[in-house]
């Protein structure tokens, strides 16, 4: 139910710059922001895919000195944003630009908290305390249409020793200007554009129907995820459809927006704490592989949100009931995993015997709260079972 007798706040500082050529905006935002010379951290896909020639390329036009970082890894470490902080400082720089997916704007926020605050990132895990400042001035380029890293305020990051995968953030980590440029996303794989698209479905449904919803985040999730039904098949099939790219990075963008200053639910808490025991695991194909069954679990929870997810997914559910309605939203979900070639969990390497343990982990994540139906450890491993296909 919407609580409208609580005082809520939603926040959305940061200033989007969008639109095929939008690249071309680099040099005179980094100006915007006061920033002399920018560390560009980025990982090695996206130097290989010549991205990053494309940012250094509008730098050097402009003549602005800069640095880079370009050893992220997936699911990066508290280690690879201190390695990257080390960049920062050793080179004298003063503003950040994360380009790639959610991994480098990760790192790139990561730094940012890093070169503000004492202490290296692991002393700010949201749980344990609130950032005190605004991060250093951050442009996000996001060169994957999935995580919508570049407008929220959250940073993902690894912590080998309890392997777990732990958020920092809160309003002051939002970064200052994004620039969402669908060219960047032509030479993504067919593979990578169906799990990163899959992910920003997730979270526009996620935060769409989970507990810390409002209107503000509403609006942006219902166009998201009408976006992902419309333009993911045609982005995975032909990457050069621009029209298409452009919605993806748009509906991306909109997920991030509707993330607010809060959480999603029961599938980022089961992959984020899977990607926690399995950091080899691609996030993205992970979600694409949940959300099927997350719905169908859910859906009792808020059955008019989860019927107005499955029309934004072009179901038609006039004179159906609400049960109905909302499993044809699940089969949706699951029809177009299944078009776009979204491997199951159970591909990804997760075995029967793993359940209990990866069940009970994801029910102490901090993002089970906002779940829309109630869950513990026997939600989650229905959820489980249902996505290796044993019930
Ligand atoms: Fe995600």
């Amino acid at each position: 139910m919407d609580n409208y007798y609580k005082i809520r706040e939603f926040h959305c500082t940061t200033k989007a710059k969008h639109g095929v050529g939008a690249l071309s905006s680099l040099a005179d935002s980094i100006k915007e922001l006061g920033g002399n010379k920018p560390l560009i951290v980025t990982d090695p896909g996206v130097v290989a895919a010549g991205l990053l020639e494309m940012v250094t390329q509008k730098l050097e036009t402009a003549a602005i000195e800069y640095a880079v970082f370009d050893q992220v890894v997936p699911n990066p470490y508290i280690e690879t944003v201190g390695q990257a902080t080390k960049v920062y400082t050793d080179s004298k720089c003063d503003c950040l630009i994360g380009l790639g997916g959610g991994s480098s704007m990760d790192t790139a926020k990561g730094v940012g908290v890093e070169v503000t605050h004492d202490g290296n990132i692991l002393k700010w895990e949201a749980a344990e305390r609130d950032l005190e400042r605004r991060i250093a001035p951050l442009i996000t380029i996001p060169t994957t249409a999935g995580t919508g890293s570049e407008v929220t305020v959250w940073a993902v990051i690894t912590d080998p020793d309890r392997k777990f995968k732990f958020n920092v953030g809160g309003p002051l980590m939002a970064p200052h200007i994004a620039i969402v440029d669908p060219e960047l996303h032509a030479s993504m794989p067919p593979h990578v554009t169906a799990g990163t698209g899959m992910d920003a479905l997730c979270h526009a449904i996620e935060c769409y129907t989970c507990h810390y919803a409002q209107p503000h985040t509403d609006a942006a999730a219902l166009l998201a995820i009408e976006y992902c039904g419309k333009y993911l098949r045609r982005a995975v099939g032909n990457g050069q459809d621009m029209e298409a790219r452009y919605y993806m990075a748009i509906a991306a963008h909109l997920a991030g927006v509707s993330y607010g200053t809060e959480s999603a639910g029961a599938v980022h808490a089961l992959t984020q704490t899977l990607g926690g025991i399995m950091p080899e695991l691609h996030h993205g194909p992970a979600v694409g592989a949940t959300l099927g069954a997350f719905m169908e679990y859910n859906w009792i929870g808020r059955p008019k949100k989860f019927r107005r997810v499955a029309q934004a997914l072009g179901v038609d559910e006039n004179g159906l009931s609400d049960h109905d309605a909302c499993l044809l939203g699940a089969e949706a979900v699951y029809e177009l995993a299944e078009d776009i070639d979204i491997p199951s969990l159970g591909d990804l390497g997760v075995k029967e015997e793993d359940i209990p343990l990866l069940a009970k982990e994801a029910a102490n994540d901090p993002q089970t709260p906002g779940n829309p139906r109630d869950i513990d450890a026997s939600g989650y491993e229905w959820m489980y079972k249902r996505c290796l296909g044993l019930i």
